[in-house]
């Protein structure tokens, strides 16, 4: 058994200064701030400016995060930049931000996991960590959406913002970080959330370029009915697998693309508001940096404190998806070990009562899953159908 942990020892954050608010896109397009917080829950978002990129706005996040673990960028053993608004399609980005951090003995690489790239970079980051080969691994989440986005597009303009996450995992030899993970990918749904007209399997004509090739598509309820199930499942999984239930973690940061799929997750897992952390209504969706900004924010404004016990949850283009449960350590000793009676007994028991614990919150939660897809698959056509009959009533 190893004994390197992997510590969170740093963290920093950045958004671009240009809020973009839901009332001024109403005036871009044919929507409504009323519209987009039902919806979404997002009520503005952050927009680079035009010379501003994923690699700059990755620096100032990199150069806080190594600021507060206190070290510099010669540290740094690796880093891992995921993005999907990367600089250049070559060279990577990863290798822009190494060389602007002076970080002269770290590897880099740049991760595309779509918005589950940040949680795919943690959980990354840890193995190299925890197997002892790395003393500094700088996590960053990245993106310039508004790069991405095709502004005349009211299904996917709504959504997407811009900004950069950092974390800085270290080696500890006290028991904490990452306790247990899902990694997972679907690319039967590669098509669900695409950008058609970039990349070697497609020639940029004039003709695509006229399509708007080069900018994202999005079929927004394929990609709602992942996120909602991948969400659910893959807490279930992680929360299990480290042999805790819901009741055991202090706070839930999920990649906050729509507060409609968080608040379905939350009532599928049994779970209270105040257990989430949400942001999205300042920020939108910015994919790779939603979490580490998230996150940021838990730990700047003491939401989170050492010794929590955190889950990240993330699902995007791929469609991909990630969790993890992390612990966050104290400076001297481990979070508190999960005590399930204060009798005196035995281990050995306490253990057996842990288990029966985490069974039957699985089977509470697993049944509360199927309750809500028996309803959804009953109430979506009907609303289909009324819809429709509507429509036609009214002759529009
Ligand atoms: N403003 C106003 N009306 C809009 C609109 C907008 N921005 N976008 C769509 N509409 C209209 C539609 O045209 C439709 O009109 P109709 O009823 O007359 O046909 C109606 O609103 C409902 O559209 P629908 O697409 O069914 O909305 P929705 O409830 O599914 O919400 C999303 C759309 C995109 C917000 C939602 O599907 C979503 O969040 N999906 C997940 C996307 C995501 O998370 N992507 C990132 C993954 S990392």
């Amino acid at each position: 058994m190893s004994n390197h942990y992997s510590k969170i020892t740093g963290w920093g954050m950045y958004v671009p200064e240009r809020v973009l608010t839901n009332h001024e896109l109403a005036t871009m397009v044919d929507t409504s701030d009323e519209w987009i917080v039902t919806r979404t829950g997002i009520r503005e978002r952050r927009i680079a400016a035009d010379d501003q990129t994923t690699a700059d706005m990755s620096v100032i996040a990199a150069q806080r995060a190594l600021e507060r673990a206190g070290i510099t960028g010669a540290d740094l053993d690796l880093i891992l930049l995921a993005t999907s608004t990367p600089d250049h399609l070559c060279p990577p980005t990863s290798s822009l931000l190494q060389d602007r951090l002076d970080a002269h003995k770290a590897g880099a690489m740049t991760l595309v996991a779509g918005c589950s790239g940040f949680a795919y970079g943690l959980i990354t980051a840890a193995q190299f960590v925890n197997t002892g080969m790395c003393q500094h691994v700088l996590v960053v989440g990245a993106e310039k959406l508004s790069y991405a986005v095709d502004w005349t597009d009211r299904n996917t303009n709504i959504l997407f913002g811009d900004g950069a996450g950092a974390v800085i995992v270290s080696q500890s030899d006290q028991p904490g970080g990452l306790q247990s993970m899902v990694l997972g990918s679907d690319g039967s749904q590669a098509d669900a959330l695409i950008v058609p007209g970039i990349g070697s399997a497609s020639t940029l004509t004039p003709e695509a370029l006229e399509r708007k090739d080069h900018k994202l598509r999005m079929d927004g309820q394929r990609v709602f009915k992942f996120a909602t199930r991948v969400m659910t499942d893959s807490v279930l999984k992680v929360v299990g697998d480290a042999g805790l239930t819901i009741h055991d973690i202090d706070l839930i940061i999920p990649h906050q693309a729509n507060e409609r799929i968080i608040d379905l997750a939350m009532r599928r897992l049994g779970v209270d508001r105040d257990k989430m952390m949400i942001n999205l209504d300042r920020y939108g969706n910015t994919s790779a940096a939603s979490i580490p900004l998230a996150l940021c924010e838990a730990l700047d404004t003491g939401r989170v404190q050492p010794g929590d016990r955190l889950v990240m949850v993330a699902f995007g283009a791929g469609l991909t998806n990630a969790a993890c449960v992390w612990e966050l350590q104290t400076e001297e000793a481990q979070g508190e070990p999960i005590l399930v009676t204060d009798w005196p007994v035995s281990d050995t028991f306490q253990q057996r009562l842990q288990e029966m614990r985490v069974a039957a919150w699985r089977a509470q939660a697993q049944a509360r899953v199927r309750v809500s897809d028996a309803t959804m698959a009953v109430m979506i056509p009907f609303y289909t159908f009324r819809k429709g009959v509507k429509k036609r009533l009214s002759g529009k």
